[in-house]
């Protein structure tokens, strides 16, 4: 019987797995944090997409029949390709198997919260650059625009807050600065904007601070700024996406493990982890195949 993978750059897909494992707390789990090589939100395309497959290979060479990219950047730059290249290949060879993401389960519930339709995107440079934000939500927008919907969005590339996150730096004075520096810019460029969306798997962690942000700002709590985080959203797409896809949910086991791997010193996971999970974890260190010969 097959597991689900959830792959993330490091920790932040641990927001991810906490919130699909209270929706569907079944099933069994195999992590994945590439810590090694994270963060990956400053890397070109061509690397996030190798990485990102080599990982996706891994998770289903341990028999997990479905992966979740919970992560944005990795959604971002390599979801598509492995999706439209890559899983035919894999398939073709008898198994069932697929690929998910966090961006569409993500975009799809904006148009139910904006009320203006200006929305920030709050992501990293990767994220960012790859404009997937915008093109996914132009495209619902223009399958709305019978309702009169329009959308414009402005995007903030944030690189700093992933290593504060990932350091354990993010309650702190430095943290705060950071904080208010990339939310400033992003409403300097469009002061109307009433929905903030996190793009990336680690910035819950900050949450509580770009919230209270928003609260000192006078001009942006009249508005109503509303914060969007991504793992409830993206544990409701897989209850979904289960509900109506029999094929994989008949494959899955259901004995409710999970299992933590990392690419780094387990001990350093385990350790780190604590930071994004309510209870303590025993991480496993795994080498990924072609990990040594990376450039
Ligand atoms: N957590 C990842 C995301 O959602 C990014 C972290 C990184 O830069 O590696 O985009």
């Amino acid at each position: 019987m097959a597991k689900i993978g959830i792959f993330d750059s490091g920790y932040g897909g641990l927001t991810i797995l906490e919130a699909i494992r209270h929706e569907l707390p079944g099933y069994d789990y195999l992590y994945l944090g590439d810590n090694a090589r994270a963060p990956y939100g400053t890397h070109s395309f061509d690397v996030i997409y190798q990485y990102t497959l080599q990982a996706v290979r891994f998770l289903f060479e341990q028999d997990c029949a479905l992966v979740i990219l919970a992560c944005n950047t990795a959604s971002a730059k390599a979801l598509r390709t492995i999706q439209q290249k890559d899983l035919p290949v894999i398939n073709a060879q008898g198994a069932k198997r697929n690929v998910l993401g966090v961006i569409r389960p993500t975009v799809e519930t904006v148009p139910s919260v904006t009320k203006n339709g200006h929305v920030g995107i709050l992501a990293t440079p990767a994220t960012v650059s790859s404009e997937s934000y915008v093109l996914e939500l132009e495209k619902i927008y223009e399958g709305l625009s019978g309702a009169g919907g329009k959308v414009q969005v402005t995007q903030q590339a944030c690189p700093l807050w992933v290593p504060l996150i990932e350091n354990g730096e993010h309650n702190t004075p430095g943290a705060d600065y950071f904080v208010d520096k990339y939310l400033h810019d992003l409403f300097a460029r469009d002061p109307q904007i009433d929905t903030l969306v996190l793009g990336c798997t680690h910035y819950p962690l900050l949450k509580a601070k770009i919230e209270q942000w928003v609260r000192s700002s006078a001009q942006h709590t009249k508005r109503g700024v509303q914060c969007i985080a991504q793992g409830e959203l993206v544990a409701c797409s897989l209850a979904d996406y289960l509900i109506r896809h029999p094929e994989y949910r008949s494959q899955l086991s259901q004995g409710a493990t999970c299992r933590y791997l990392t690419t780094e010193n387990a001990d350093r996971f385990s350790q780190s982890a604590s930071v994004f999970l309510s209870t303590p974890v025993a991480a496993e260190h795994v080498s990924l195949p072609n990990f040594r010969n990376r450039s």
